[in-house]
């Protein structure tokens, strides 16, 4: 017997243009297309193009008719302590004023802002604001340093950037100010207007000429009304950089028309959302989750969003529950490792609140372990939907769409196939499909990718195909690089990644870049960072360094300084979410007789493991070290 999600899935395969003509129809245009998916150019798809339409219209303006003064927008910050609520109405003022700077600060339609803001109301505005007039935004997440913001804004080359000066994390403020100065300093690119919203925790002096504060020009356009600029539906609307096997993060690239339907379609498929309902996502807008389902998904349905900047244990570990009952939020996205994080506190704290309008907890952006999904269920009495995808795809891949058919949720497994994507688990040296139940492979999707997914890497074609689709061999196919292995009944299981990237607390980081940041400092000759499973963060960045001048390592007084030099660097170059967990100095690294390091068999030893087989190992001693740094603890 077929179920319903089985025969809705399968049109969405065997009939893709049908299936997106009618999913199509969740949204306004302005220009309805006439055409669903041009895939003459694989894997170049472009989808609804020749449909105009406005990815702000949606999320905006088409509510006002109905909804003007429900909330659409709640920010909330335990770290400044306020609480500021926004209806539909009101949003569509304040995207309208920041649209009127924007245009006033001489950007344009096919224009980059960067914005690299915290979890404020303004850095909504800013990316709405963005879509409205046609120009691309590019969020850099706020918890990234100067170095990581500067190879973004030269790869970017935006015109204007709108920042703030601070934000702030556990009662610490860190003013992004000197941060961006320093970016901008760096950058080969500088951008014409820099706009700051001040929130009077950090100096932020203002650059004549070059700098604008936000409060004052904002003033200067109360009034402004700024019409949706309709554009193709294959205009970019944004960039949003990510990590992968290089150095430099790529841009992935999404469209409008196509994103702007996939999130609508994910809203009522996959959430089973209704329009008024409340959306919390503990993400930040610096990640997909934040543009997927902090700003876009949920005002695109018609719902109250809430932004929350600060920790889930403070003031307490019943805050988000608290929040939860105070705006009767029904439905809730976050990342497995704040779970943990709250797993270590007092059950209780979920009791003393009321969260009975809470329909499912979803869950994403790294492995759902069992038992912290078991607890978490235990705690709730909902239920908890582990979810799986990628900036690259914009929205999920596996999980179970409740809205079109209610599923057993399977602890450990993100879930099965979701319409439109067809999901292959491939073998890595032959290039076969895998069709048998747990046989284990690359999880990889045939083109074209459906609508909502990136459209190419900015600027760089040709790194989107070679990276993307040329991994796997005598195949044209997306790979996700995630291992993956599929059940009888269609569940997928993921084993890890098969690249260099890590996950920590759901954060995805390259170790080539640690690498780099590490290598920048003048004592360090060579070294290697991995990943290594921790049982809070699911992963954390492990380097293992060999110094130039050793002499005085020995003493552990010395190796301490150079580890938070080292350490020091991190932060100032890319970040504190990037800072290894320790820096082990080693004599050697392991390598294969070419020259290869030997990753894997690094991150085995690291997770005290069995490294496998080392016959093309150049020095058997290299292994030993490390072995014996991670086996004393230290
Ligand atoms: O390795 C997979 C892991 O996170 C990667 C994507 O990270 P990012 O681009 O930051 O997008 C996050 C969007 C939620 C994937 O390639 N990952 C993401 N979700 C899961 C996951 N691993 C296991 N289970 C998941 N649910």
């Amino acid at each position: 017997m077929t179920t319903r999600y089985a025969d809705f899935y399968r049109q969405s395969i065997d009939q893709p243009e049908a299936f997106w003509a009618e999913q199509a129809r969740l949204i306004d245009w302005q220009t309805p297309p006439a055409q669903i998916c041009d895939y003459s150019n694989p894997p170049f798809a472009r989808w609804y193009a020749g449909g105009t339409t406005n990815l702000c219209h949606n999320a905006v303006d088409r509510h006002l008719a109905d909804r003007a003064d429900q909330p659409a927008l709640v920010a909330i910050s335990t770290e400044t302590d306020s609480e500021r609520s926004y209806s539909f109405a009101e949003l569509h003022a304040e995207v309208q004023r920041m649209a009127a700077v924007l245009l006033a600060l001489g950007v344009t339609k096919g224009d980059r802002v960067l914005i690299y803001m915290p979890m404020v109301a303004e850095a909504a505005f800013a990316m709405l604001a963005c879509t409205r007039i046609g120009a691309l935004h590019s969020v850099v997440f706020g918890g990234f340093a100067s170095g990581s913001l500067a190879s973004r804004i030269e790869d970017a080359e935006p015109v204007a950037v709108v920042s703030a000066d601070a934000g702030s994390r556990g009662g610490k403020v860190v003013p992004y100010k000197p941060l961006l100065d320093e970016a901008i300093a760096q950058s080969r690119h500088k951008p014409q207007a820099v706009l700051m919203v001040n929130r009077g925790m950090a100096p932020m002096p203002l650059h004549p000429g070059r700098d604008h504060d936000w409060a004052a020009l904002r003033a200067q356009h109360l009034d402004a009304t700024v019409p949706c600029e309709w554009v193709d539906a294959t205009h970019p609307s944004y960039t949003l950089y990510t990590s992968g096997t290089t150095g430099k993060p790529k841009g992935v690239q999404r469209d409008t028309g196509g994103y702007a339907v996939a999130l609508a379609a994910s809203m009522q498929h996959i959430f089973d959302a209704k329009p008024g309902d409340t959306y919390f996502a503990t993400s930040d807008i610096g990640w997909v989750v934040g543009h997927s389902y902090i700003v876009y998904g949920p005002l695109i349905a018609g719902m109250t969003t809430i932004m929350y900047e600060g920790l889930p244990i403070r003031p307490d570990a019943g805050v988000w529950w608290s929040i939860v009952e105070k705006y009767r939020v029904t439905h809730m996205f976050s990342a497995p490792t704040a779970v943990r994080v709250l797993k270590k506190q007092d059950a209780s704290w979920l009791r003393k609140y009321d969260v009975s309008s809470l329909k499912a907890l979803w869950l994403a952006g790294e492995p759902l372990d069992e038992p912290t999904a078991q607890w978490i269920s235990d705690a709730l009495q909902v239920p908890i939907i582990d979810n799986y995808w990628q900036t690259e795809t914009g929205w999920p891949i596996l999980t179970l769409a409740n809205g079109v058919e209610p599923q057993t949720t399977r602890f450990g497994s993100p879930g099965k196939a979701m319409y439109g994507y067809a999901v292959k688990l491939i073998d890595e040296s032959t290039g076969e499909e895998l069709t048998g139940a747990h046989q284990k492979g690359v999880v990889a999707i045939e083109g074209p990718l459906p609508p909502g997914c990136m459209q190419t890497v900015w600027r760089d074609d040709q790194r989107f195909v070679n990276t993307y689709w040329k991994s796997i061999p005598g195949k044209l196919i997306y790979s996700t690089f995630d291992w993956g292995i599929r059940d009888a009944d269609g569940y997928h299981f993921i084993l890890g990644r098969t690249d260099d990237v890590i996950n920590v607390a759901g954060h995805r980081l390259g170790t080539r870049e640690i690498e780099e940041s590490i290598a920048s400092h003048p004592n360090i000759a060579e070294v290697a960072v991995v990943g290594v499973a921790d049982a809070l963060k699911g992963q954390v960045a492990m380097a293992f360094a060999v110094a130039r001048d050793a002499s005085g390592l020995g003493d552990p007084a010395a190796r301490l300084k150079l580890e938070g030099e080292v350490m020091q660097r991190v932060d100032q170059q890319l970040g504190a979410v990037a800072r290894p967990s320790r820096v082990h100095f080693v004599t050697v690294l392991p390598k294969t007789r070419s020259g290869k390091l030997l990753r894997r068999a690094l991150q085995a030893v690291a997770e005290r493991r069995d490294p496998g087989d080392l016959t093309t190992m150049e020095d058997p001693a290299a292994l030993q070290q490390v072995r014996e740094l991670v086996g004393q603890g230290g």
